[in-house]
């Protein structure tokens, strides 16, 4: 097979999820606590191994905030992958998670491999979505699922591996 590919990847949630520090996390290493309020969106890069197989994931974070909402498409339009962030704090932020899932089934690429990330896994003691809920509706629709931290780093990579492990042209 090709020893090196790109995938372009994006990320959508509500706004104060932790996508910015999923991406930081991931590609730096790092966790602020005043992580600042996303404007538009950022681009981030960053390669990993599967097998035998170079995947350049070419990241596209995006602004939580509703008044970015319509340049979403720009984003998710071509994409690969999608990971889907809601702060298991939050039952507004996993409803409007859902939302993210319809919008990307009726407008996004089919093929598009989904992830649905409950982050701030930390938190456990302010927890309001249920796991179990969550991994539901993530069967019925089709994604895989993970509980992440980006403060702890828990499952942070994992989830940016299994994407890349279920692109389908590897
Ligand atoms: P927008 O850019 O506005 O859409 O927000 P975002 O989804 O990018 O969230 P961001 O990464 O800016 O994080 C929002 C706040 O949550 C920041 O204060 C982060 O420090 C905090 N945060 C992010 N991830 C975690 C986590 O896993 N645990 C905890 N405890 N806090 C987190
Ligand atoms: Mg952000």
């Amino acid at each position: 097979g090709r020893s090196s590919l790109g995938a372009k990847l994006v990320l959508l949630g509500d706004m104060g999820t932790g996508k910015s520090s999923l991406v930081l996390r991931f590609v730096k290493g790092q966790f602020h606590e005043f992580q600042e309020s996303t404007v538009g969106a950022a681009f981030f890069s960053q390669s990993l191994a599967v097998n035998d197989v170079t995947v350049k994931l070419e990241i596209w974070d995006t602004a939580g905030q509703e008044r970015y909402h319509s340049l979403a498409p720009m984003y998710y339009r071509g994409a690969a992958a999608a990971i889907i962030v809601y702060d298991i704090t939050s039952i507004e932020s996993f409803e409007r998670a859902k939302k993210w899932v319809q919008e990307l089934q009726k407008r996004g690429n089919p093929s598009m491999v989904k992830a649905l990330a409950g982050n701030k896994v930390d938190l456990e003691d302010k927890r309001k979505v249920m796991a179990e809920d969550a991994r539901a509706y993530a069967e019925e629709n089709g994604l895989f699922f993970m509980e992440t931290s980006a403060k702890t780093a828990v499952n942070v990579n994992k989830v940016f591996n299994e994407i890349a492990r279920r692109l389908p042209m590897l």
